[in-house]
């Protein structure tokens, strides 16, 4: 059977083989860094490594070879991918973008995409939220290179959706807000003048993922949501350097609020 007859891609001739009985993802979750942990909180109906879906990028490094988990959250299906590959690694845009053609296939219609992300605003400090309005792709590459695919690119991110996570976010105490993520090649961290040059460019914070991934997902025609754990300042505006041990710090806290921010999207994303 074939799930969604509109999508032809790798994945076609595997998407249903991967699904657990009867099982009908409504929405695809793939979560940053240090977010693997919400796994934990929901009903686990089945998994499958990374490595056993042909066409899949698994990341060379040890212990992040990444698994499909099929959840049930608040009685609605989901898939969440715990782990991603970056462009950083060497893979390419169409590489990183495997999982959103993968989740199409899957037929989910809605993909929350979550990072890890410095801040650049003085009054979002670290530990909190934010919900992407907008982008700046500045990785320089797009997974839709090679074909003609004009994608409009006016409203990535579903208003509606944030409005739910903004109600959530406010009635459980947790702290967000909205604003532009920057996206850089990486894998170093900025320099503060790169900092300030994102600030004028008008990003209110910077990350290494996220924006190929809901490039992708547009262009299949899902829902986008895009969910930035402020993890850090971005250089220059903080005491301290940036370590990826800050970035992974303190997350097992993010873990338990994606949580709730989960349940509380599941009914209506
Ligand atoms: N810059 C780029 N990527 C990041 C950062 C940052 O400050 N924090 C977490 N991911």
């Amino acid at each position: 059977m074939v799930r969604c007859e509109r999508v032809q891609n790798e994945f076609t001739d595997q998407a249903d083989q991967l699904l657990p009985p009867e099982f009908r993802p409504k929405f695809g979750v793939v979560l940053g860094s240090g977010l693997g942990q919400v796994i934990d909180d929901f009903e686990l109906v089945g998994k499958v490594g990374y490595a056993e879906i042909n066409g899949l990028p698994v990341s060379g490094v040890p212990g992040h070879a990444g698994s499909l988990c099929f959840v049930r959250i608040e009685g609605v299906d989901a898939v969440i991918a715990a782990g991603r590959v970056h462009l950083y690694e060497g893979w390419s845009a169409k590489e990183v973008t495997a999982m959103v053609r993968l989740f199409a296939m899957l037929g989910v219609r809605s993909v929350l995409l979550t990072n890890a992300a410095g801040t650049l605003r003085r009054n979002q400090a670290p530990g909190g939220w934010m919900a992407l309005t907008d982008h700046l792709n500045l990785q320089t590459t797009s997974p839709l290179e090679g074909g003609p695919n004009f994608v409009d690119m006016t409203n990535v991110y579903d208003e509606a959706t944030n409005r739910l996570l903004k109600k959530a976010a406010s009635e459980n105490s947790l702290a967000l807000q909205e604003g532009v993520y920057a996206a850089v090649r990486g894998p170093q961290y900025e320099t503060p003048a790169e900092v300030r040059m994102l600030g004028g460019l008008g990003a209110d914070a910077v990350g290494m993922s996220t924006v190929l991934e809901a490039i992708q997902a547009r262009a299949l025609g899902l829902k986008v949501v895009g969910l930035s754990r402020l993890t850090n300042w971005a250089a220059g505006l903080g005491e301290s350097e940036i370590s990826h041990g800050e970035v992974i710090e303190g997350q097992s806290d993010a873990a338990k609020e994606l949580g709730v921010f989960l349940r509380a999207l599941a009914q209506d994303f």
